[in-house]
């Protein structure tokens, strides 16, 4: 049991957050019992924090643990970066010690940067998928994770037979589905270019038969997407997608940038979700992602870090590009904390669980101190947002335990 006094910014909605003064959050075993103002609580067992701010734990909708240790290195644009950088990197994870000790490292820094739920690639290999897995397991990681699956346009050391490659992600569904009530499989094509028809349609029809979760890239490089469609010969990128059966309420699709209005209302119609990752965009100079065409269309989305063309796993980090990425649309503190708690987790379908601080919730809670001479207030979630780096991350706590 633990009595944490603290200051609360808690997301309400995409247009509102909350500010609470000196307020107690009550933790008992990964739970959140209760919070209660310093003024009515009773009792004596008090952690003082007061001078802290307490938010929910991060949410990361798109993240790549195999190029952790790539991020930074400069390519002008998406296809020849993954060539030159991303696919070699990806290669090492074939020796499993390898993918073990970088999982270890990946999620330690995934909690120092306060992310408590990821939604994960791993490479296109069952043993660095599994070692994922048990490392999560292990480290008390919460996250839906899946192995990277190509079976063409592919490098020798990364390509996998069709039949093999679904064979796999199956069986690594099969194992770690249901075995830990913050730990799942997500079906993983890499992207259209190499995967094979045969294989996303597959993917889909086994995914949604199982109501599992399914993840890729959409339309987010221009010469991506012509080639995606020299391909296959449909008329849009998520036309190729729609036809293989990949378009679903739990399909998460990262970037989907140059999107036309057929293309948006298929993914409407669909119910399916998007990733967004403003400094990946960037970074590649994929593009500026039409955040207000995808609110008006009403599709439902969440920051992702894009680590390694993200190039950083902090979601503070992504939650300012996702503001300074837009160039006319300003986007409020709450709107980007919004999509990086409460947002993602009904995204996920997970808003009961995760997300917020409330009682009943898991205890998932990051206290960051605030500078000198910025006393917590009403505008300390604007200021952490952009200038996050001074505001020191003094405990993570994950499921009622302490990470950090
Ligand atoms: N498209 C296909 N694979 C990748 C990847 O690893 N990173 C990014 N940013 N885009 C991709
Ligand atoms: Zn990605």
């Amino acid at each position: 049991m633990r009595n944490i006094l603290c200051n609360i910014i808690n997301p309400l909605s995409d247009q509102q957050a909350e500010f609470l003064l000196n307020q107690i959050i009550s933790i008992e075993a990964d739970k959140i019992i209760a919070i209660t103002p310093r003024k009515d609580f009773v009792g004596n067992e008090l952690e003082d924090y007061s001078h802290c701010l307490a938010l929910p734990g991060f949410i990361d909708l798109h993240v790549h643990l195999s190029q952790y240790r790539m991020r930074g290195k400069f390519e002008p644009a998406l296809l020849p970066w993954l060539e030159k950088h991303v696919f070699p990197e990806e290669a090492r994870s074939a020796d499993m010690s390898y993918a073990t000790e970088l999982a270890r490292m990946f999620y330690k820094a995934l909690y120092q940067a306060g992310t408590t739920f990821a939604v994960i690639y791993t490479a296109p290999f069952e043993s660095a998928c599994e070692a994922a897995f048990r490392v999560a397991a292990e480290m008390g990681v919460k996250a839906l994770i899946g192995m990277t699956m190509m079976d063409m346009n592919t490098p020798v050391a990364l390509l996998q037979d069709s039949q093999q490659s679904l064979g796999t992600s199956i069986g690594l569904f099969e194992r770690w589905h249901g075995q830990k009530p913050d730990l799942d499989y997500i079906f993983t094509p890499r992207f259209a270019p190499t995967c094979s028809f045969e294989l996303m349609q597959r993917t889909g029809d086994y995914a949604t038969r199982h109501k599992a979760w399914i993840q890729t890239h959409l339309s987010e490089n221009t010469s991506e997407i012509a080639w995606v469609k020299e391909l296959f010969g449909f008329e849009s990128y998520t036309e190729v997608y729609a036809e293989a059966g990949l378009l679903t309420e739990r399909s998460l699709f990262g970037h989907a940038i140059h999107l036309n209005d057929r293309e948006l209302g298929l993914l409407k119609a669909a119910d399916a979700k998007i990733a967004h990752c403003p400094d990946s965009n960037f970074f590649l100079k994929s593009g500026e992602f039409s955040l207000s065409r995808i609110e008006e269309i009403g599709l439902e989305y969440g920051l992702g870090s894009d680590v390694g063309a993200g190039t950083t796993l902090s979601m503070l980090y992504h939650a300012k590009q996702m503001n300074y990425r837009q160039g006319l649309f300003p986007v409020s503190p709450a709107k980007a904390l919004y999509h990086i708690t409460l947002g993602s987790a009904k995204l996920l379908g997970m808003e009961n669980q995760i997300g917020s601080l409330q009682p009943g919730k898991a205890a998932d809670l990051l206290l960051f101190s605030t500078p000198p001479g910025f006393d917590p207030g009403p505008d300390s979630l604007s200021q952490l947002i952009f200038f996050a780096s001074e505001f020191p991350v003094e405990e993570v706590i994950v499921n009622g335990k302490s990470r950090l």
